[in-house]
């Protein structure tokens, strides 16, 4: 029976991130964007990239107050890389030859390709860098974190097409039941238990300990899935490690069907592994729709033809630099990813009731499906937006070559202000968690429609709870 099953956390360093340990220093490369910032502040001669949506305006302003708080004035605020504890910062040429671009303190590229530039700086200026390019470029400069310096120069080439699906919503009768099953309580108490570490900073003993508790967590709802388990992903160049749930296919195990979200939590650019930074809707809210569907996989006992991975990513918050790894690993690994899809930001209803899907970075197919799964289970709508450059993991995901798309909670010009600040609270996200049930219900449909119940599963596992009633 499944509940005897027991389920282990394991800690392993897999594939590419085998070699990043073996590694001497992290390199850092910029995702190519296809928009660039709001209309309003294009510079003459620069193309006008994100064709009039204003992009990023309340993060924009909340990291230069933080930066120009904080900056000593007239210190260099990025020193030349020392030997070791360096990385690899990757701009793209239009960037570059933007006037803001020209002004960043990056000095000489270290090699250039006709996509970017990689520039080698201290790793412990990461967070400032950013906040430099935000406050010169007026919007969010995307980068990417390599652990090697043959990472940053693969980088600079254009990512490979993505093949996933084909994709298909015929389980209506699995997944209606399920979906009525999530719970606001059960989101809102996840999010209440992150937001309650001082901060989930990639760095801190506390973001290490957040990861570990997600890790028990998991381990305990799935205890129902058959064969199920729970491992850390750990990193060469930071404490926190990335977790990864595992519910074995039956039928085709190799192929994957992975849901994700970031663990990690940021609070300004200078505040670092001591500030606070509760992260409520960025992104203990995304961490809390995959426990729910966790919740509801384990205590159904779901048995999928396909193998399922739910994923809390490291360090997102400083280049999406766990989920670069963890993509990495499984490009090198040669694995059949068949979809991806990224929960960031789920709880903060600035745009009313619908579910936000990315249409950058992202593979069309996917996001097609993603659309009729909405329509089909979530008792809301469907609709579009875009960050304009690689804003979470998901563009990990495509960059390694896989198939992958991105829920959010808004239009991004209505965006959660206070994320990123000690104001990322649940309270002021309105003090429940209401905006994610849908984005719950989507988790679980997007599990059981690409991942497909076991031929030897049996339906009355949907309605029915293992080990008998539900919480
Ligand atoms: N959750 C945000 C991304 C986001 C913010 C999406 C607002 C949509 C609207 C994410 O955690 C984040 O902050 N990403 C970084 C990416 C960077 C470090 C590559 C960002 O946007 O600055
Ligand atoms: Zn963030």
């Amino acid at each position: 029976m499944a509940s005897n099953r027991t389920l282990k956390v394991l800690s392993f360093v897999a594939g590419a991130a085998a070699m990043a340990a073996a590694a001497p220093t992290t390199a850092v490369a910029a995702l190519p964007r296809d928009n660039a910032g709001s209309a309003a502040f294009a510079a003459p001669g620069v193309p006008d990239y994100d064709q009039g949506v204003r992009t990023r305006p309340y993060i924009e302003e909340a990291r230069s107050r933080a930066a120009a708080a904080a900056a000593p004035s007239g210190v260099e605020l990025v020193p030349p890389a020392p030997e070791d504890g360096s990385v690899w910062i990757s701009v793209g040429k239009d960037d570059l030859s933007h006037p803001a671009g020209m002004s960043l303190p990056l000095g000489v590229p270290v090699m250039s390709s006709a996509r970017a530039s990689v520039f080698r700086v201290a790793e412990d200026r990461l967070p400032q860098i950013a906040a430099q390019m935000h406050e010169k470029f007026h919007k969010c400069g995307g980068f990417f974190a390599h652990s090697t310096q043959a990472e940053a120069e693969a980088d600079l080439k254009a990512p490979p097409s993505t093949t996933g699906g084909p994709y298909s919503v015929d389980q209506a009768a699995w997944v209606k039941p399920m979906v009525e099953r999530v719970k606001e309580a059960e989101l809102r108490s996840t999010i209440e238990t992150l937001a309650g570490y001082n901060n989930r900073y990639y760095t801190a003993d506390t973001g290490a300990a957040a990861a570990n508790w997600i890790a028990g967590r998991w381990a305990k709802l799935a205890e129902g899935a058959p064969g199920a388990s729970v491992r850390l992903f750990n990193h060469s160049g930071w404490k926190q490690p990335s977790v990864i749930l595992t519910i074995p296919g039956s039928e085709s195990p190799q192929e994957v069907v992975v849901l994700g979200g970031h663990l990690d939590s940021i609070s300004g650019y200078w505040g670092g592994a001591g500030a606070r930074a509760p992260g409520a809707d960025d992104n203990a809210s995304g961490i809390a729709v995959l426990t729910e569907a966790v919740r509801i996989l384990g205590e159904r006992g779901f048995r999928p033809k396909r193998t399922i991975q739910v994923m809390g990513y490291a360090a997102e918050e400083v280049g999406l630099r766990g989920s670069a790894e963890v993509a990495k690993s499984y490009q090198g690994s040669g694995a059949k990813v068949v979809g991806v899809i990224q929960f960031d930001m789920t709880n903060f209803a600035g745009s009313g009731e619908a579910i936000y899907l990315l249409t950058d970075n992202v593979d069309s197919a996917l996001t097609t499906y993603l659309a009729k799964l909405v329509d089909a289970y979530t008792g809301v709508g469907a609709a579009q937006t875009r960050c304009g450059y690689g804003c979470s993991d998901h563009a990990s995901w495509t960059r390694s070559g896989f198939p992958a798309s991105a829920a959010f909670e808004s239009a991004f010009d209505t965006m959660n202000h206070n994320i990123h600040s000690d104001k990322d609270t649940l309270g002021n996200s309105g003090g429940n968690a209401e905006h994610s049930v849908a984005f719950a219900k989507l988790a679980v449909a997007f599990a059981v429609e690409t991942a497909k119940p076991a031929g030897s599963a049996k339906l009355a596992d949907a309605a029915q709870p293992k080990g008998g009633a539900s919480r």
